[in-house]
């Protein structure tokens, strides 16, 4: 072998191998930032309050901890698909930052990283964890408490007439930003958007980066039980779990096409993102949404399909690139027309269209072993319509 074929070998192998490591390594799909690095610790707190349960704020602010008590917010913990994906990406550690924020609600300490990248914590073992505090998961405190200070309790008023100290807080969707923004900005990683791009879809469509106008609605009701009445926020942060803000969100238009080609019949669908002002589905890369014509026989027999999906499709490995993006953009109408052959023998008898939303899909679910109680996606819009003509 000449050296120089010697060496064309030996960078093929190099190259080989890299790729090889690349699709074995453990995959990291967003930086730590140093908002979410570390748990919140809280040294003291003001009084009143004894403790950063939930519990504690229920007596005084009673339709608050309702609505908390009936989010995701508050199942950020014991949410199942949350805590089989967890175990089923290594127990990390980070993950806890976000859905159980308080070093309280934590097993274990962290004491230090092994690594620059913050991915490999020094843990020991934590003797203020609380179980039950755990179970909470993104409660009260987590948004409330000024963790820059005495400890006041943040909100929109400032002076108000309460037991403990409280501050006004300039811009409440700051309050969001801590778990809502990941990143991911490394050499190996051609992201147009974040991993969850929640924010960055917005700023794209070139709305104000409001959250709070349409995750907490306005209510007029007292903060606090026997207070005044205000203009309050209901504390219900409905999103993808909840199929009524969903559909509420997107309009559906099914039409017959008037004058198709000759011997054929067509329907269109048009879907249009009118409520959510980041894409519609947002949040983590799992959301999708199918669009399904499906033509029946008169027995009821599919007999032909036709099923787009409307997601955000990532290559994971070797490197993480978008490939595309089938998402709904605010105010930005999508049409699929369906075309079939209109009648004569054996001609199908009935047009049924199905707009569904998905948490997360089928393979993911199986591969990770998520054995859901509850279904893993649900209908937006479903039509049946009589092809004969009378
Ligand atoms: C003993 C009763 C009591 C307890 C316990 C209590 N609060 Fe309050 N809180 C009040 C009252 C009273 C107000 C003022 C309401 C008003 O004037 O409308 C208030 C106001 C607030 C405000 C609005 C502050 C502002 O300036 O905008 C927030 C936020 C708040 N409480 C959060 C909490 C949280 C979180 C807890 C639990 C950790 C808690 N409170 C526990 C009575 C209580
Ligand atoms: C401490 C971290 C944290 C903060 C702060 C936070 N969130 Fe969340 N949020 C989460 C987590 C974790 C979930 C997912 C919980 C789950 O599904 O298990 C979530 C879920 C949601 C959902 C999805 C609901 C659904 O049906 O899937 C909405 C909407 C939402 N948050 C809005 C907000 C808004 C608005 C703010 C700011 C006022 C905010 N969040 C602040 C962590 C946070
Ligand atoms: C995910 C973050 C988050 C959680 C969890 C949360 N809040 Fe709030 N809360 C806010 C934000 C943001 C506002 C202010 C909204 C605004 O001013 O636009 C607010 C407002 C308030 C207010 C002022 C009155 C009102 O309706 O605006 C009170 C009181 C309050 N929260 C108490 C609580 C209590 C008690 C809990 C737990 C049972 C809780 N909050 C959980 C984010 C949160
Ligand atoms: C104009 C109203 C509007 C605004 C503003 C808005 N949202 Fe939403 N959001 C929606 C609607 C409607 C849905 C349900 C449809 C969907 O998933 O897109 C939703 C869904 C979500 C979900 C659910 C994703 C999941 O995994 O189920 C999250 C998280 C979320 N929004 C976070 C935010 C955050 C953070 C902001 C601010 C940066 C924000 N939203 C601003 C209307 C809005
Ligand atoms: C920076 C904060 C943050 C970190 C760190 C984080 N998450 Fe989340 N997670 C969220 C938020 C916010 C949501 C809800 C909005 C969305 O869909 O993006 C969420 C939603 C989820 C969901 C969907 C739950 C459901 O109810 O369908 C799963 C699963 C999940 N996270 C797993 C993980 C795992 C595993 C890790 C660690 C590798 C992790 N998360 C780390 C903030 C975070």
């Amino acid at each position: 072998m000449s050296s120089r074929r010697r060496l064309a070998w030996t960078l093929l192998a190099a190259l080989v191998a890299f790729l090889a490591w690349r699709m074995v390594r453990p995959l990291h799909i967003f930086e730590v930032a140093d908002r979410f690095a570390l748990p919140i610790e809280v040294a003291t707190l003001p009084a009143p309050l004894e403790g950063l349960s939930a519990e504690g704020c229920a007596t005084c602010h009673p339709a608050i901890y309702a609505e908390w008590r009936s989010t995701v917010h508050h199942q950020a913990w014991d949410e199942p698909y949350y805590q089989v994906d967890r175990h089923f990406d290594g127990d990390q550690q980070v993950c806890l930052n976000c859905h159980t924020p308080f070093a309280a609600q934590q097993r274990k300490r962290v004491l230090g990283f092994r690594d620059r990248a913050r991915w490999d914590p020094i843990l020991a073992p934590n003797p203020d964890f609380d179980p039950a505090l755990q179970h909470e998961g993104v409660t009260c405190l987590v948004c409330h408490l000024d963790q820059t200070d005495s400890g006041a309790l943040l909100g929109p008023y400032g002076e108000v007439d309460a037991p403990h100290p409280t501050r006004r807080l300039a811009d409440p969707n700051q309050v969001c930003f801590r778990c809502h923004v990941v990143d991911n900005r490394r050499w190996d990683t051609r992201l147009r958007i974040p991993p969850c791009g929640t924010v960055a879809e917005i700023r794209a469509a070139g709305g104000p980066v409001d959250c709070v106008s349409c995750h907490m609605p306005e209510v007029a009701r007292p903060a606090a039980e026997g207070g005044p009445v205000r203009a309050g926020h209901r504390h219900i942060w409905r999103g993808g779990h909840d199929p009524a803000t969903v559909r509420a969100a997107l309009k559906v238009a099914l039409t017959e096409v008037a004058r198709p080609s000759s011997g054929e019949r067509a329907f269109t669908l048009t879907l249009t993102n009118t409520g959510a002002a980041h894409a519609l589905p947002t949040g983590t890369p799992d959301r999708h949404l199918t669009a399904a014509f499906r033509l029946l026989d008169d027995t009821g027999r599919v007999v032909r399909e036709q099923t787009h999906r409307l997601r955000r499709t990532i290559l994971w490995r070797p490197f993480i690139v978008d490939l595309w993006d089938t998402r709904l953009l605010r105010h930005q109408p999508r049409t699929y027309t369906f075309r079939f052959p209109d009648g004569g023998p054996g001609a199908p008898a009935t047009l049924v269209v199905i707009v569904r939303y998905h948490l997360l899909d089928e393979k993911r679910r199986a591969r990770i072993g998520y054995e859901n109680k509850k279904p893993i996606a649900y209908d937006l819009f479903r039509r049946r319509i009589a092809l004969q003509r009378q």
